[in-house]
């Protein structure tokens, strides 16, 4: 069983990072994960194991191939987010592992440096502080370890962490297509608010949440179903001011809610 308490202690011991940057851990995690499982950062000694989860998930386990693709990342990733952490390091991996202690998933978290060229400029972030974005960058759960409530958790871990490094804004990009990924942040307050060419013609909604600032909340008045092969087509609304709050799976396929925020909200 992973305890409230493990992610904590094992970040704590497991590379170098200063314990009191660390958050205690979320009160999301999942109370009810099989016996056995474990988390803890990633360092530079998981990079094999890290690669080969990777390999087997991007080669063999995508329901298309454009949920992840590899020419979006940076090609010093993932070696930049293993530690060991000094100042200036561009991010974080929490990983979770299984009883005989295998990699079986990961969650990415990228921070930029301060100026660093981010999709925030798509989202007119107010630069108040240099330094105040956090990317949920790339999250993958092995096949046979889905449908068990470890994506929400390593989402939730990775905003406790940004939290505690004073990473206000969260930011990640999703392909429109991959539903269960942008389906489980618009959860945890994430709105996807533009939808943006991201380069080498791949496009990406763009989710964002301030976590300083209260929940956003939708215009019900506003409020359009759009079935998920049409989300990829509606730059125009998100151009116009209208977000993706939340998936709906219905029995007749699965959609996606747009709304313009309340107006104090924009
Ligand atoms: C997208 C992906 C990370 C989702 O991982 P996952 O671990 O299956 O996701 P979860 O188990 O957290 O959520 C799946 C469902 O199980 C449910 N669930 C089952 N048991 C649960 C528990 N104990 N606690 C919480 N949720 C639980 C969740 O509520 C969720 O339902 P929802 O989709 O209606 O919210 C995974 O499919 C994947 O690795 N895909 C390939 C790579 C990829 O596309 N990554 C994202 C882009 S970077």
């Amino acid at each position: 069983m992973l305890s409230t308490t493990e992610p904590a202690q094992l970040c704590r011991s497991g590379g170098g990072l200063s314990w009191q940057i660390l958050p205690d851990p979320p009160p999301s995690l999942p109370a009810n994960l099989p016996t056995g499982l474990r988390g803890r950062l990633l360092t530079a000694a998981d990079a094999t194991a890290l690669a080969s989860l990777r390999r087997t998930v991007i080669e063999r386990q995508l329901d298309s191939p454009d949920y992840y693709r590899l020419e979006a990342e940076s090609p010093a990733f993932p070696a930049s987010h293993l530690g060991p952490w000094v100042m200036g390091d561009q991010g974080l991996i929490t990983g979770l592992f299984d009883a005989e202690q295998e990699l079986i998933a990961y969650g990415a978290l990228t921070l930029p440096a301060p100026g660093e060229p981010s999709r925030a400029d798509v989202l007119a972030i107010p630069p108040a502080e240099p330094d105040n974005l956090a990317y949920l960058a790339s999250a993958m759960v092995r096949a046979d370890w889905r449908g068990r409530g470890l994506h929400h958790c390593l989402i939730a871990w990775r905003q406790s962490l940004a939290q505690s490094l004073r990473r206000r804004h969260l930011l990640a990009a999703v392909w429109p297509g991959n539903h269960q990924s942008w389906g489980h942040l618009v959860a945890h307050g994430l709105p996807a608010k533009k939808l943006s060419p991201i380069g080498n013609g791949l496009t990406r909604l763009i989710l964002h949440r301030d976590l300083e600032a209260p929940l956003p909340q939708p215009d019900p008045a506003s409020r359009l179903l759009i079935p998920l092969d049409q989300l990829a087509a509606q730059e125009a609304r998100f151009a116009a001011g209208y977000w993706l709050w939340r998936r709906i799976m219905a029995t007749d396929g699965v959609f996606g809610v747009l709304a313009r925020p309340r107006p104090e909200e924009t």
